[in-house]
Order: C-alpha cells, then structure tokens, then sequence
C-alpha cells in the first residue's frame, strides 16, 4: 500500500489476540444476531466471530477495493456473510436503515482514525454529519454506527481516547450519552496496539447498547477501567491494581461540555464540576505570534540553545531588551530584534534565547502575509504567564514580561496583576497538573482547556508567602540559572492544602 494510500484508508488490522477476544467477548453474542462490521480489513473480527458462530449473519463494509476482494474471496462460501465495497459514511442504503431506527443488533470495529479524505468529500461529510468533528473519521463510524444499531443493540469499537475529553467531540459526547447506555470504557497505552504508538493520546475500547430512552440512559452507569499493566490484562479486569471508575451517565452529561472527568479522584472531580471562578474568568488566555517565516526572521542568541541548527545567530546590539506596548507596531530607532518567548517545559523563568525581528517594515509584513500569525498583538510585551500549548510530563508556567510569545504559548494574562506570582506558582504545581489532566488527559494545554482550570486564591496571609516565594525563585534563577526547591515546595503545600489534593 501506497503512502497516499495508507493515508485514506488507515488500514492499521487488529492483529492483537487479547484485543479482539476482549471485544467480542464485550459483544455478549449468542448467535442470532445480525452483525455489521462497517471497515472490515481482512476480517480479523469476522473469523473470531465465526469462529464462535458459524452460522451468524454478518454485514461488513470495506472501502478499499483490494480489501473488498480478499474478504470476498475468503467468505464466497458463506451464504451468512455479505461483504459490500462502499464508503460506509455516506452508504445510501446504510442511510435508510438509520432512518428507519436501525438494523443491526451488534457492531464491531476498528474504525479508520484521522483518515485522509478531499476537499469535497469533507464538505459533504460536514453536511452529513452536521455539528460533529468531520476530520476525524473514527467519530464519525462511531456516530453512523450507533445510528445502524436496533434499540438494545450492542456495540464494541476500539478508538482513540479523544472522544472522552476534547472541545470538538462535544456534541459526539452529547449525543453517546443520551442515546445509549455506555457499559465500559477501557483505557490503555496506544503502544498496546500492534504497530500503532501515537503519543497524542492513549486507546479505548467502548461497549455501549443503544437506547432511545434519554433518562434510562441519564441512570446508567458506566465503568472505566484503566492501570493494565499490559495487553494480556485486559482479560483479567479483576487484578488488585486495575482501577474502576463509576461514573453515572447524568453527572458526565453535566460536567461542563460533558466532558468525561476519569481519574477516580472525588476531590480533583468535585472542584471542577463546582468551580466558582476559572482561569479564564480571571485572566485572558491568548495564543501568541507566528512570523509566517522563522528561517527568515527568528535569531538565536548562539549556537549552543537546543534547536537552533537552521537559524542565524543574532547581533546583540541590536537587540531592545526594554520592549512595551507602545513597540506593537515595530521598533523605532536602531534596533531591530524583540526578544520571544517559545515553547519548551520550564518553569518560572526562561531565559532571552530567541529574538523575533521587529523592524516597522517587518511588522508590516506580518500583519499583511497569509502564514503570519499577528493575533491578540494587545497583549504583546505586556506581563504573563507562558503556558507551553503541549507538555509531555508536567505542566509549566514561566514569566513574559517585555518579551513576544510565540504561538505554541498560552499567553495568561491575569487582569487583577497582583495574582501573577501565585498563578506562576500555581502553573507549576501538582495540583494545578492534576487538573489539567483531569480536564484534558491529553498532552495538549491549549487555552480552551486552561481556561477551564478552577481557580481558588488563599487567604491574605497564604498569598502574601507565595508571593515572597516566587519573587525569591525568579532572583535566584535570573542570578544562577537555579532556585532553592525549599521556596517551591512550600508553596506546593500552601497550594495543596487550598485544593485538598
Ligand atoms: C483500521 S483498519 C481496521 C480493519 C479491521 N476492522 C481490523 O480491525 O483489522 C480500517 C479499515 O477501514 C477501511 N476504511 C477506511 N475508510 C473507510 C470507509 N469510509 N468506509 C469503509 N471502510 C473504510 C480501510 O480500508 C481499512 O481496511
């Protein structure tokens, strides 16, 4: 298969024993259903399946032409099995069995994740598929898939964890939970899978029953089950160190943006669901500045700065390190370089490293060039906090102040400036990276999910030792490149014994 190929089909087979036992299994058959597999690869559900039942009906769909052959020529003798080459997301046949309340009293799937489609064909999903997240494929099999099933019909698909948390599968959220009754979701690494490992997020595999009635489904509850320690476990739920999650349909429809919060954690859980105040109630979170063309104009101040291979080294003197907001537009005299914050985990202070050209005539540029991003420019210069869009471990806060921020930063921009240097503090605590998580278990830290943190500011007494604390931090990092982790812990407990966690 081509590269392109690959791309449109997303043909990743579940090859994986434990895997495919586990679903069917979760798919509870007794041999008198009818079945649809709606991207059937070469079939690896299907023999299991058969393998149980001979005798079953079973409907599989495959878009791929070679694909398609191999299935019907590994089936043509069985009359219980039709195989049909087709787009199963825009199928007219399929359509009219949805329309009709469903035919299938089970389905099974690997769907295709993330796959390729054109221009035009993602304006007709968009039409199609109304209000969810046409880029991403497997939401929508998801979605189609339900929509085939019979009322009490059964479903078992293995997908990307996304669905659980992110902004844009909200109304796909929505519609999960007041149409079925979600039985469990397993969470796993995606390394589990064979040949897959995306670091962006980890695996699942849901089983659900459709329901039409919305408040038997508000009643039901649902268990996720994660801690395996391999694949293999998850055939063996019961094991001391795997963690069950109740969690009741009606309470994740009323989080906020029914998000589906899955720690086990009660306190972490019952501060989201029940914050007064957010970040993004007190500060403006922003996304900051792209030059359209960094090999051309961002510096470096040497050669040794991690990354900097394909950029010029920078002329010092030329740098204005003192920069405000009256510089939005360009700088004035003989200088011709701002300093610029970018991504990278560190906390409370990165040092002047990059340097964004920032003549009047560039400036220009950049408003004017499609690539630029001159965004939310208000906010250039001004004091924050720099959130890395993406951290792989811990979550990190660290000062802006005089300086760019470019876009893989959440610029925060407290508007009570008295609460930066506990919020600074607070970025870089446990207990702000619990909720973080909680909200987005993903590496991603883009500013919709920050600005959803809640926010609880201690008393006088409290706030005034932080704030000591961090001034303290930042003199001794801006000195020595180091701190004493005295400072930082202190605060840590001050902030833990706010949020009780
Ligand atoms: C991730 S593979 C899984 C195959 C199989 N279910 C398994 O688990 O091994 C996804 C399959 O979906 C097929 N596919 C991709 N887009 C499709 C579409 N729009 N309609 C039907 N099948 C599609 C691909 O060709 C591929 O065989």
């Amino acid at each position: 298969m081509t590269i392109t190929e690959n791309k449109i089909y997303q043909a990743y087979y579940t090859k994986s024993e434990p895997i495919t036992d586990y679903m069917i299994q979760l798919l509870n058959l007794k041999g008198t259903e009818t079945v649809f597999e709606p991207c059937a690869g070469n079939g690896i559900f299907i023999d299991h399946i058969l393998n149980q039942f001979n005798d079953i009906k079973i409907e599989a769909f495959e878009l791929n032409h070679d694909s398609f052959q191999i299935l019907s020529n590994k089936y043509a003798t069985h009359q219980n099995i039709k195989i049909k080459q087709t787009d199963t997301l825009v199928d007219i046949d399929l359509e009219l069995f949805c329309s009709m309340g469903g035919k299938y009293d089970a389905v099974i799937a690997n769907p295709p994740y993330g796959a390729w489609r054109t221009v035009s064909e993602r304006k007709k999903l968009k039409k199609i598929y109304h209000g969810f997240y046409t880029k991403e494929s497997y939401s929508l099999f998801l979605y189609k898939s339900i929509v085939a099933l019979k009322e009490g019909g059964r479903l078992v698909f293995i997908i990307p964890d996304t669905y659980l948390n992110l902004h844009r599968h909200k109304e796909l959220r929505k519609y999960i939970l007041t149409k079925t009754k979600i039985k469990e979701i397993a969470l796993f690494p995606s390394s589990y899978f064979p040949n897959v490992n995306f670091g962006y997020a980890n695996l699942s595999i849901i089983a659900l029953e459709k329901c039409t009635d919305s408040k038997s489904c508000a009643e039901n509850e649902l268990k996720v089950i994660k801690g395996y320690q391999s694949v293999g476990e998850l055939n063996h739920k019961d094991l001391k160190h795997i963690k069950k999650i109740v969690l009741k349909q009606s309470d994740v429809l009323a989080n906020q943006d029914h998000a589906f919060l899955t720690t086990g954690n009660t306190k972490i859980h019952l501060q989201i669901q029940n914050a007064i105040q957010t970040i993004g109630d007190l500060c403006d979170c922003i996304t900051g500045f792209y030059s359209g063309n960094d090999k051309e104009f961002l510096k470096v101040r040497h050669k040794k700065i991690r990354n900097s291979k394909r950029y010029e080294t920078v002329d010092l003197t030329k740098i204005e390190f003192e920069c405000n907001s009256d510089m939005t537009n360009g700088l004035n005299q003989d200088k011709e370089f701002v300093p610029i914050v970018k991504g990278g985990n560190k906390k409370y202070y990165k040092p002047d490293n990059w340097f964004m050209k920032w003549t009047k005539k560039d400036v220009e540029f950049y408003k004017k060039n499609k690539k630029a991003r001159f965004q939310n420019s208000s906010f250039y210069f001004r004091k924050g906090i720099a959130v890395p869009m993406v951290s792989s471990t811990s979550i990190t806060g660290a000062l802006i102040e005089n300086r760019l921020f470019d876009q893989s930063i959440v610029g925060v921009f407290p508007k009570d400036k008295t609460l930066i240097y506990f919020l600074l503090c607070f970025f870089n605590s446990p207990t702000c990276n619990q909720l973080i998580r909680t909200i987005n278990p993903s590496t991603n830290n883009s500013s919709n999910y920050i600005k959803k943190i809640p926010i609880l500011i201690p008393p006088k007494n409290e706030l005034n030792k932080i704030n000591k604390n961090s001034v303290k931090i930042l003199q001794e990092i801006q000195m020595s490149g180091q701190y004493n982790l005295e400072y930082e812990n202190e605060n840590n407990k001050l902030i833990t014994d706010l949020y009780g966690f």
